[in-house]
């Protein structure tokens, strides 16, 4: 057996080994955990364009791909205002249409039965409901800042129970190869085994076995309906993280009792409604990688089936090294397949350097609450792919194109350029490709945006564009270089406001700072709590600065989406004083004079940091638009906004030349 045309058979043997789970024969190791958009009709039905993008996952090369959250008794159980309704009538084409593409593109399809208890009638984070009719019915009578929380009746309970029977018959009827039964992150089944909110005095409530009723009544349903040797995936806790909720000891206990119910174990943790928790179950920047997989390892000891860990899992290695030493059989891959969907398929091939890492931003999270769709930073195609699919991948006409400015979006651009056909010029004035991914990148935190920098360079390299470094670009160079079309990705300058004292020796800009904290005297005074100034706060006093920011806004980091908000505050309020709803009026030789409240006063400071933001370079990129007929301005040249914009601008302009 030749194993050189996969090269990562060699490099990951274990990731890359198949195994038997029940009646199917995964190829290798990585699940597409579940991460569900709502790319869902208001009946929640799928969509074409969530179908395409489950097909995606597939083709990306992981054996299995998890439809996420589908809600079995939707009367009661719907956590967010749109979720797939397994009992809704006309829910099966899509369904189908789903498996077929998972299967077509060499996957195993499988999808999470869920019901969000209390949740399915009070607002659950990332979410309002907007059907304020809907009771909510929980595990026990509850009254909650969100609303009050009914006690289901028992009747009621068996009647969901029958409804994961019926949704698991109708998923198998769909094509689905396995089902996953959602027991964590805080949803019906976790409330009940929850001792902290189950107060039942029914066969439901009271002892831990009578908590885990409900789940193993679930199981033997769905069991009922898929028969025998169909793989049922058990999502279950490896430690809840919460007083309310289950220890460790509790969770290898429960999976103890279910082992002889299930055919694989997916250990997750902490709660989806706990913003504290979101954080830990979706680990943020601020945790290692693999921050979970010890769970895993720990359930692992004491059940007979095999093992999925979770978490922040993104580089082929360390998923090797997982399974190598026995911790856990399997890795589910959430954010990293959103960031890049061929990240199996590229390990498989030994070209890990080329993998797009996930920068654990939670704008996929933040999309999905503003416009029910999906983004990623990194990934412009997600959530995108129907019109991705139709695209013309080859240029009908080649041409010469000149890309200014090398930061993400101009990179993009020129790779996606040059992929296309086109003969590409990059010119960028430091010596240095990167732009302001340098600055964002610098803090202890930020490695994944180091990473990003590196693996846009390497596309630049093997995609064959000419790199301009040290290249100053004016309107005399683009006249006699003469490009057929030109992309403006010049970025931004930042803002100096006529604040007295601005030029004062004690001042230091940004990106200096982060670039230069050698820079910085011992007390550090950050004018501007955005998300540039609060980041800056951890990573300086990382460094052993004192550190103080001093923002207008009643809130630092206010627009700041609220997942990565919820794991960035923490971290912010320890790392400095915080004066929100403060105006700086002056800037002083011991520091900043400010006023709040009516009050003047002075906050003490060796070095004073401006990060009052960014302004786009607009006269220079009209003026370089000017030279040729055919030009575009991207990325914060055009509109100052996030990594996002840069790399998605650069991508779709370049499909557009
Ligand atoms: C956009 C998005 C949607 C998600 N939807 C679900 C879901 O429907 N059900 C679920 O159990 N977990 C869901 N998750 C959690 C993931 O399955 C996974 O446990 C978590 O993201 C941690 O893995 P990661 O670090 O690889 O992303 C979602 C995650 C993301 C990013
Ligand atoms: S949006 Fe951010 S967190 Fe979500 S997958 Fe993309 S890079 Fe990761």
């Amino acid at each position: 057996m030749g194993t050189n045309k996969y090269p990562g058979k060699e490099l990951y043997p274990h990731l890359f080994s198949p195994i038997r789970i029940g009646n199917i024969r995964l190829k290798n190791r990585i699940i597409a955990a579940p991460t569900s958009p709502h790319m869902l009709t208001t009946q929640g039905h799928l969509t074409a364009e969530m179908v395409a993008y489950l097909e995606k996952k597939a083709m990306g090369g992981a054996a299995v791909v998890t439809m996420g959250e589908s809600i079995v008794h939707s009367a009661t159980g719907k956590s967010h205002n749109k979720q797939v309704q397994l009992d809704s009538y006309g829910v099966k084409l899509m369904l189908n249409e789903a498996t077929k593409a998972i299967h077509n593109a060499g996957a195993y399809a499988n999808i999470q039965l869920s019901h969000g208890g209390k949740y399915g009638g009070l607002a659950s984070v990332g979410g309002t409901v907007l059907d304020t009719s809907v009771t909510a019915w929980g595990v026990s009578d509850e009254v909650t800042p969100e609303g009050v929380v009914h006690e289901m009746p028992t009747a009621m309970i068996y009647e969901i129970i029958e409804s994961y029977k019926n949704a698991a018959i109708l998923c198998k009827d769909c094509g689905f190869d396995m089902v996953q039964v959602h027991a964590a992150h805080g949803w019906l089944i976790s409330q009940f085994l929850s001792p902290g909110l189950n107060h039942r005095t029914d066969e439901f409530g009271g002892s831990f076995e009578n908590r885990a009723r409900l789940l193993l009544c679930v199981l033997d349903a769905v069991r009922a309906g898929v028969g025998r040797g169909f793989p049922i995936e058990i999502r279950i806790s490896g430690d809840d993280m919460s007083e309310a909720g289950l220890n460790m000891d509790d969770c290898v206990k429960l999976a103890e009792m279910v082992d002889d119910k299930v055919d694989l174990f997916h250990v997750s943790c902490g709660n989806h409604e706990d913003p504290a928790m979101f954080c830990r179950t979706h680990p943020s920047t601020f945790f290692e990688r693999g921050v979970n997989v010890y769970l895993a390892a720990n359930i692992k000891k004491h059940v007979s089936k095999p093992v999925v860990c979770v978490g922040a899992l993104i580089d082929p290695a360390q998923m090797e090294e997982i399974i190598a030493s026995g911790q856990a059989d399997l890795i589910a891959i959430g954010r990293g397949l959103l960031a890049d969907p061929y990240l199996p398929d590229k390990a498989l091939h030994g070209r890990a350097d080329d993998i797009t890492p996930c920068l654990r931003c939670y704008e996929c999270f933040g999309e999905i609450v503003k416009s029910e769709s999906i983004k990623c930073t990194v990934n412009p195609v997600i959530g995108q792919e129907l019109a991705d699919k139709r695209s013309c991948r080859m240029a009908k006409q080649k041409k010469r194109v000149l890309v200014v400015g090398g930061g993400p979006g101009g990179m993009e651009a020129a790779i996606t350029l040059a992929q296309r056909g086109h003969q590409v010029t990059l010119a960028e004035k430091s010596e240095k490709l990167g732009g302001n991914l340098h600055p964002a990148g610098s803090a202890f935190f930020k490695e994944d945006i180091r990473k990003l920098c590196k693996v846009l360079e390497n596309r630049l390299r093997e995609a064959d564009v000419e790199v301009l470094l040290n290249t100053e670009v004016t309107p005399a160079f683009v006249k006699e270089l003469d490009p057929d079309a030109l992309i403006v990705a010049i970025g931004s300058t930042e803002l100096r406001p006529p604040i007295k004292g601005l030029d004062g020796d004690n001042v230091v800009m940004s990106i200096d700072a982060e670039l230069h904290p050698e820079r910085l005297g011992k007390r550090v005074a950050i004018m501007g709590g955005g998300l540039v100034g609060a980041e800056a706060a951890i990573s300086f006093k990382h460094e052993g600065h004192e550190v103080s920011i001093i923002e207008m806004k009643s809130e630092i980091a206010q627009e700041v989406n609220s997942f990565y908000r919820g794991g960035l505050m923490p971290f912010v309020y320890d790392a400095a004083e915080c004066y929100a709803g403060t105006t700086v009026k002056e800037i002083v030789p011991q520091g900043v004079l400010v006023e709040r409240d009516g009050k003047e006063f002075v906050i003490e400071a060796d070095t004073v940091v401006c990060a009052l933001g960014f302004r786009p370079k607009w006269q220079i990129a009209d003026e370089l638009c000017s030279m040729v007929d055919e030009s575009y301005i991207i990325g914060d040249s055009r509109n100052v906004g996030q990594i996002y914009h840069a790399i998605s601008q650069g991508y779709y302009t370049a499909l557009q030349i």
